[in-house]
């Protein structure tokens, strides 16, 4: 497994292997590697000859009041979750390969990126789309695999690759859980134990509403109130938000037959978790 540093270098090691006739897949990752990471990197396996996987903390997509400085790491731990994984190379670049002094471009979904996650973190998005392009621009992959858990994420790159023509095939895993039900996630490491445990009221809710959308139909208001109530009294729980929305274009439209995303971004402590499951309208 190759480890590059260097804008310059992934750019020729990808073109090296597109004349050679092989597929790249591709993991965009800011590290500190799960399940979740490595179901899309085995993803990436099935589909591609060569897999890419990037590791960086990016900028950019944190507000200064964030978790940017304190974001895990471990690097060691990474690179040897890649070789298990036969990734072919991990790119791990330095801040100023991605970004220079006079940055001052950038990727922007109108729409979209305002709702749901947009609201509390209202520059989250211009950094995904900014950093998700840039490393295609380098790349250029066959593939890019994207997690469910980001459910909003997933659908504004696919945005984003339609209307800048990238030819990079979009592709979405489903959410890796833990046995009790919690969704992985990097950020789970900050939750202290008493504070995980009462994290599962997010998974608790979903499966919930679940239950209640096969079993009483589509009552959407009384269940978002009902779910908000649940989150509220569990200690060490604060909702952001609780928010059906139509899964392809994230408004409250609804005909039946639509795909529903019941989408939560829960603080628990000063950790603010998101999860998700779609429901059929
Ligand atoms: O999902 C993530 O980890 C990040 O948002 C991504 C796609 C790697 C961009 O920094």
């Amino acid at each position: 497994m190759k480890v590059i540093k260097s804008s310059r270098e992934i750019r020729e090691w990808s073109r090296t292997q597109q004349q050679k006739g092989s597929s790249i897949g591709f993991v965009p990752t800011m590290g500190f590697l799960h399940k979740g990471h490595l179901s899309l990197v085995q993803k990436a396996r099935a589909l591609s000859d060569k897999v890419i996987v990037s590791i960086f903390i990016n900028p950019t997509q944190f507000a200064p009041n964030e978790d940017l400085d304190n974001y895990p790491i471990d690097l060691e731990g990474d690179l040897e979750k890649c070789r298990a994984e036969n990734v072919d190379v991990v790119f791990i670049p330095h801040k100023n390969e991605m970004y220079s002094d006079f940055h001052q471009t950038y990727v922007i979904n109108q729409e979209i990126g305002q709702l749901l996650c947009g609201q509390t973190r209202p520059t989250h998005f211009r950094g995904v789309t900014t950093i998700v392009a840039k490393l295609f621009n380098l790349i250029d992959p066959d593939f890019a695999v994207f997690g469910q858990k980001d459910a909003q994420q997933s659908i504004i790159i696919k945005n984003m690759v339609r209307d800048l023509s990238y030819r990079t095939q979009i592709i979405i895993e489903p959410i890796v859980r833990e046995e009790d039900g919690l969704a992985m996630s990097s950020r789970n490491k900050y939750l202290s134990p008493r504070q995980r445990k009462n994290a599962l009221v997010l998974s608790q809710c979903l499966k919930f509403a679940e239950n209640e959308f096969k079993r009483t139909g589509r009552d959407i208001n009384n269940l978002e109130k009902e779910i908000k109530n649940r989150i509220g009294e569990t200690p060490d729980c604060k909702v952001d938000y609780v928010e059906f929305v139509n899964e392809a274009s994230l408004t409250k439209k609804f005909v039946p037959g639509d795909k529903v995303l019941l989408a939560l971004a829960v603080f628990v402590g000063s950790t603010r978790l998101i999860d998700n499951t779609v429901l059929t309208y």
